[in-house]
């Protein structure tokens, strides 16, 4: 396996590619936290699935919009596991609408989460994989930061926003060999792209080249490599998971 022994946090991980995320580091022999933010059941259910397959897994609490509860959930998770080498930054949300009609708050909601709920985890990350002298970062981008997506503009800006800080940070932390990498996920099939009405998720496959939606796994996978040391020559890239669809 190839993360025995690493402990591994999701950000956003009761659902959809987190939870996949969360169980693909598991399988691979990594301890993994669950971070949620309202759905402690369905954190509890992954967790719990996790532990039968007889893998590592527990749960944690935070909005990672607020700094001072990511503070002290790092805090926690330092405090118990005495280490953290992987840090998935995952959790993201959506509030669609066309300029003329985004609101502020649709605007500020979603960078907060989806941009600066990356530096705040990321921060307390980085000091303790100093310690160390050893780390994995992995950031959730989007094709939406990449090519940019009508009706997106608070998300687009929020992920293209990842993917600079991504390689900013890969190089304030490179000499010390900490790496910092980016998957950047095409359509993949979950609550996300379900709220999709029928005619935009059917013009949205026709613009992959695989001609479908991928599955959560197929992003877990890829995360998975970037956190293993099967890329440790590897930082500061962005790895788009999209059926072809950014190239
Ligand atoms: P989802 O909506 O199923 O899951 C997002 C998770 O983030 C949920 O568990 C939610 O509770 C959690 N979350 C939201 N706000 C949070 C907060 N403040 N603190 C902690 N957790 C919070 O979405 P999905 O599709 O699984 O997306 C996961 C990531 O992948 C997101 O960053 C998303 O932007 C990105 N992505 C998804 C794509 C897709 O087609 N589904 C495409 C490209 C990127």
């Amino acid at each position: 396996m190839k993360l025995e022994g690493k402990v591994a946090l999701v950000t956003g991980a009761s659902r959809g590619i987190g939870r996949a995320i969360a169980e693909e580091l598991a399988a691979e022999g990594a301890a993994v936290i669950i971070n949620y933010n309202g759905s402690r059941e369905a954190a509890e259910e992954v967790a719990a699935k996790i532990q039968e397959a007889g893998g590592k897994a527990s749960v944690i609490q935070c909005s990672v919009a607020d700094p001072e509860a990511v503070e002290a959930m790092m805090k926690q998770i330092v405090s118990e596991y005495k280490r953290l080498d992987i840090l998935v930054n995952n959790a993201g949300i959506t509030k669609d609408n066309l300029i003329l009609k985004m609101k502020e708050e649709e605007f500020e909601a979603v960078l907060d989460t989806n941009l600066k709920g990356v530096f705040h985890t990321s921060k307390h990350a980085a000091r303790q994989m100093l310690r160390q002298k050893a780390g994995s970062i992995v950031n959730i981008s989007s094709i939406s930061g990449v090519m940019g997506n009508a009706g997106q503009t608070n998300y687009a800006a929020s992920k293209a926003g990842v993917i600079g800080f991504t390689k900013s940070l890969a190089r304030e932390l490179a000499s010390r060999e900490i790496r910092v990498n980016a998957v950047a996920p095409g359509f993949i099939e979950t609550d996300m792209t379900e709220k999709l009405p029928e005619s935009a998720a059917e013009a949205g496959k026709s613009q992959v080249p695989f001609g479908r939606f991928g599955k959560a796994q197929e992003v877990a996978k890829a995360v998975c490599f970037l956190a293993s040391a099967d890329a440790s020559y590897i930082t500061g890239q962005v790895l788009h998971v999209d059926g072809g669809m950014g190239m």
